[in-house]
C-alpha cells in the first residue's frame, strides 16, 4: 500500500544546503508528484518550479519520452560494470554528445554528478601533463566567485565562501583570477569592455604562473551559484587565446549552463571557442537521474593510451559510471532537443523574460537586472544601492511568499532569479514575475 506523508518519520532525513533547525519553523514542502512546470504537494497544492529543481528539470516534471525510455531500459539491463563491459545507451549518448558539442571534442568519460565531473576534468588535466613529461604543471587557475561543486577538488577550485570557508584546511591551493562578473563594471562601461579588462588580469596570472599551471577552469558566461553573475563571451575568446599561448588547458564547466540554458546549446558556442575539457551534467537526463560527462580531445585521450592501465591509464572510476538507465534518459533528453526545436522555441521565452526584466529595472531596491538566455536575475539592494547584509536573509521572504502563491522561487542570497523549465508558457512567466515582485516588496520591508 502506498504510504502517505503523514506516516513518515521526517526526523531521519538530513537535507543538503539546509539548516535543519529552520524546519521546526518552516515545514518541508511535501512534494508527491510533478506535472510539467508544476510540483504538487500532498494537499494537491501546485507550485511553479521557477528554478527547474536546482536547474536540472529542463522540460519540467514527468516528461513522457524520458519516462518511457527509462521504462524500456529497465527491462533490458539496469546496470553493468563499466570496466571491461560497455552498454548501448552509454555509447549512443556519447555519440550524441560528440555530435552536438564543438567538433574537436571526441572522447567522452562518464561520471555521476557535476562535482565528480569536475574532479575528472581536473585529474585528467593534471595526469595529462605528467604523462607527457611536464610534471611541473600541478596547479589550477579558477575565477573569483566561481562554483564547481562541493567535493574536495571541486571546492578547491571554487570561490563561494559560504561553501568553502569551513573546509579551507582540507583544500588544495588554487590561483584565483579576478572575475569578469559585469555587476562590478564602472557606470557606463559595456559588458564587453569590462570583460576584456578582466581578461587582461588573467593574462598577467598566466604569464607569471603558466609553467606550473595545468588548467584554467571556469563557468562560461554565468557564475550561477555565485549569485547569477554574468559576463560577455569575449572573455572566453581571450582566455582561449591565452591558454593556447601559454600551453595551459581550458576547462569549461557547462554543468549549469549547458543544454540550452544560455540560449545556445552550450555557452561556449557564443564565443565560438572549444575548451580542452567540457563538463556537463544537471540537465543531461532532463532531471530524471544523476549523470555527468567530461568531453575532451583525441590528442588528450592519446596521452593516456598505452599497453596497460597502470602505465598511463586514467585510474578514476565510480561504481555507477555509464549507468544504462541514466544514459537512456540522456539519449531521450537529447532526442527531445532534436525533435522539438527547443532552442528555437526558447527564443520566445527569452524575449518574454527580457520583457519581465523591464518591470523590475525601475524599482528603487533593484540594483541590477541581468539576463543571459533563459536565466533572469534581479539583485535586491538597499535604496542607496548598497548590498543587504546576507545574514538578514531577505531572500527567504521571497521564497516564503512564493510558496503561499504557488511558486517555488529560491533566491541566492539577495538575488531573485528565474531559471524555469523550457516548457513554461508566457502566462506562467507573467505569474512568476508578479509573485516575485510582491516577494521583493516583502523582502525589503523592515
Ligand atoms: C557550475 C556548476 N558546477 C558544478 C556543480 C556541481 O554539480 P553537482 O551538484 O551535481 O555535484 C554545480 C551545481 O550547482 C554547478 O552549478
Amino acid at each position: 500500500m502506498a504510504s502517505t506523508w503523514a506516516d513518515r518519520d521526517l526526523s531521519v532525513i538530513w537535507h543538503p544546503c539546509t539548516q535543519m533547525k529552520e524546519h521546526e519553523q518552516y515545514p518541508l514542502l511535501p512534494i508527491v508528484k510533478g506535472e510539467g512546470v508544476y510540483l504538487i504537494d500532498d494537499q494537491n497544492n501546485r507550485y511553479i518550479d521557477a528554478i527547474s529543481s536546482w536547474w536540472v528539470n529542463l522540460f519540467g516534471h514527468g516528461r513522457e519520452e524520458i519516462r518511457e525510455a527509462i521504462k524500456h531500459q529497465v527491462d533490458q539491463i539496469e546496470h553493468v560494470i563499466f570496466a571491461g563491459c560497455s552498454n548501448i545507451p552509454a555509447i549512443e549518448l556519447a555519440e550524441k554528445l560528440v555530435s552536438i558539442t564543438p567538433s574537436a571534442l571526441t572522447r567522452v568519460f562518464y561520471a555521476d554528478c557535476g562535482s565528480a565531473a569536475v574532479e575528472v576534468a581536473l585529474k585528467m588535466s593534471f595526469q595529462y601533463w605528467q604523462n607527457v613529461g611536464n610534471a611541473n604543471k600541478k596547479k589550477f587557475i579558477a575565477l573569483e566567485n566561481g562554483y564547481h561543486g562541493e567535493t574536495i577538488g571541486a571546492l578547491s577550485v571554487g570561490d563561494v565562501a559560504l561553501y568553502k570557508e569551513t573546509f579551507g584546511p582540507l583544500l588544495f591551493n588554487t590561483i584565483l583570477a579576478p572575475s569578469p562578473d559585469c555587476y562590478n563594471r564602472e557606470a557606463g562601461q559595456s559588458w564587453r569592455d569590462y570583460s576584456l579588462v578582466q581578461a587582461e588580469k588573467m593574462a598577467l596570472l598566466l604569464e607569471q604562473n603558466h609553467h606550473e599551471v595545468a588548467a584554467v577552469i571556469l563557468e562560461p558566461l554565468v557564475q550561477c551559484a555565485g549569485n547569477m553573475r554574468m559576463y560577455h563571451p569575449v572573455y572566453l575568446e581571450r582566455v582561449r587565446q591565452l591558454c593556447d599561448e601559454y600551453q595551459v588547458h581550458l576547462i569549461f564547466d557547462e554543468i549549469a549552463v549547458g543544454f540550452g540554458r544560455t540560449g545556445t546549446m552550450f555557452a561556449c558556442e557564443q564565443a565560438n571557442v572549444t575548451p580542452d575539457f567540457m563538463c556537463v551534467s544537471k540537465g543531461i537526463t532532463g532531471g530524471f537521474l544523476p549523470l555527468a560527462a567530461v568531453l575532451t580531445r583525441d590528442d588528450i585521450y592519446q596521452a593516456f593510451y598505452d599497453d596497460y592501465a597502470t602505465l598511463k591509464g586514467f585510474l578514476h572510476s565510480h561504481s555507477y559510471t555509464g549507468n544504462p538507465i541514466a544514459c537512456a534518459a540522456g539519449v531521450a533528453t537529447l532526442d527531445i532537443f532534436k525533435n522539438h526545436d527547443i532552442l528555437g522555441n526558447n527564443q520566445k521565452l527569452i524575449k518574454k523574460l527580457a520583457n519581465i526584466a523591464e518591470q523590475f529595472k525601475e524599482h528603487p531596491n533593484v540594483g541590477d537586472v541581468r539576463q543571459t538566455g533563459m536565466i533572469l536575475a534581479i539583485e535586491m539592494v538597499k535604496k542607496n544601492g548598497e548590498a543587504f547584509d546576507w545574514r538578514e536573509r531577505r531572500g527567504i521572504r521571497v521564497y516564503q511568499h512564493g510558496l503561499t502563491q504557488g511558486a517555488l522561487i529560491r533566491p541566492l542570497g539577495n538575488v531573485i532569479y528565474f531559471m524555469p523549465p523550457y516548457v513554461i508558457n508566457e502566462q506562467e512567466l507573467e505569474l512568476l514575475a508578479k509573485i516575485a515582485f510582491e516577494g521583493l516588496e516583502k523582502a525589503i520591508a523592515d
